[in-house]
Parts: C-alpha cells; structure tokens; sequence
C-alpha cells in the first residue's frame, strides 16, 4: 500500500499542508483537475487556509469540485456538506459556477444518487470502469466512519454504484455518498483528521488493532493511488511516523 503519515503540530499546519499538496497536483495537472471534498467540521478550517492565502497561487479555473459526500438536506441547511464549502471557500474565491458539481440534497435521495452518479460519468474519466478523481479529501468518524459510509452499512465499500443512498446511524439523517471503489479509484485520498477524539480510530486503523476490519475507513486503499493521513498532533498522538 503506497501511504504516509504526516503528523503536524497543529490543525494550521496540517492545512499548510494540504495547501501545499493541492497546490502542487493543480498546478501540474495538465487539465482540469477533478477534486472531491469532504464533509463535517474539519473542512471549513482548510477552506479557510486555501481562501485566506492561496487565491493567487492555485489555479483554481482548472478545479472541478464534487462531494464525497452530502447530507439530504437544502444547500442553505446548516448541516449542508456544501454551504461550508460556499462560506468558507466559494464566498472567498472566484470559481466558475459550472466548475462546482454539489450534490443537491434537496432532492428525492434515490433520485439525486442516481443524477449525482450520471453527472460524475459525464465529467470525471473511467479508469478500470469507475470514475477516476485526481483528490479525494476524508474525514474519518470517531466510529470509523468515512464519507457516508458507515459500520453499519460496510457493504457501500464493494458496491458497484457509483453513489449510493445511505443514512446516519444515530440520526437516521439520510446521506448521499461515493461508494468505495470509486475512492479508492482515486489517483490521491487524503485523511484530513484533527482532535484527541479521533487518536484511538487512527490507531485502531492504522496499525490494524482489534475490530479495525469493522470500520469502513479500514477499506480505503487506493488501488493505483496514494493515500496520505494529514493528522495533528492530537489524532496522531503515538503513531508510528513510518510511510507503510
Ligand atoms: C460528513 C462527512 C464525514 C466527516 C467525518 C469527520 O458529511 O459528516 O463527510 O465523513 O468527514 O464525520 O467529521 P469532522 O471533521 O466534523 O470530525
């Protein structure tokens, strides 16, 4: 498996970080660059990096941005994947709307599944018969959880769908999300994970501890790609610094 972990002191650094991957695939990519971003709390502070301090050195025409992910809600709802994206990074810098691909939680779930996955074929190239996304940013769950793709729905890892219809566990929210073989069609996955909460998942996956084959994020290895884990201090706290 062709992975790294890159530990960084604080969540400011780690979206240094990130910048600094984004900035150099983009800027080498020789065309439009298909990008994936991830949902939940820890995005915005990334969006935040990118928007306050690489507006000029990322050649954001050539981003097409799509979700992993989404929430079956309005794009104006708080919970919405995408309205932290358009606040923390779309309100900031100038993206061509027809480059911004966002799954419309305000449809009819079944429906937007499949609208969402007939988008994801007209746009994003087939490689081994799945889309193939240049970067796919994950966030990874205190319950092992990635996209939407829970523990209690492991089979949205192997689904030949491209997206599929899920909902939260607990809230019982219903979620669109990519399945995991198009993520790990992916030519670059990367964890984005901060947070004490998060350090005994890291370690239960990354070093394969007892139960980690029940957690989706287990499942994520990209078949012909890299996958990074860009954790602070805190979700990193006792890890092996080791590429594996
Ligand atoms: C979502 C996600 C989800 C998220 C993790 C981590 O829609 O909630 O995509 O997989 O990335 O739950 O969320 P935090 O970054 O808020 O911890």
């Amino acid at each position: 498996m062709n992975s790294k972990i890159i530990i960084s002191a604080d969540v400011e650094e780690l979206a240094s970080r990130f910048a600094r991957i984004l900035k150099d695939d983009v800027n080498n990519s020789a065309d439009f660059f298909n990008l994936v971003l991830s949902g939940g709390s820890t995005p915005g502070v990334v969006f935040d990096f990118l928007s306050n301090n690489c507006k000029t050195e990322i050649e954001w025409n050539k981003i097409r941005f799509f979700w992993g992910d989404e929430r079956c809600v309005p794009p104006d709802h708080p919970d919405s994947n995408y309205l932290i994206a358009y606040k923390h990074l779309f309100s900031k810098i100038v993206i061509p709307e027809k480059n911004i691909f966002r799954i419309e939680g305000e449809n009819k779930p079944e429906l937007e599944a499949q609208r969402y996955s007939r988008i994801i074929l007209q746009n994003v190239p087939l490689v081994n018969n799945f889309p193939l996304f240049d970067l796919i940013m994950l966030g990874l769950g205190e319950d092992g959880h990635t996209a939407s793709i829970f523990p209690d729905n492991l089979e949205l890892i192997n689904k030949e769908n491209i997206c599929e219809v899920t909902e939260h566990p607990i809230s019982r929210q219903k979620r669109i999300t990519l399945t995991g073989k198009v993520i790990n069609n992916s030519r670059k996955v990367i964890f984005l994970i901060t947070g004490n909460s998060k350090n005994k998942i890291v370690d239960t996956i990354i070093n394969r501890k007892s139960g980690f084959d029940k957690l989706p994020a287990s499942y994520i290895n990209p078949i012909n790609g890299e996958l990074i884990w860009l954790l602070d201090k805190e979700s990193g706290k006792g890890l092996s610094l080791a590429s594996k």
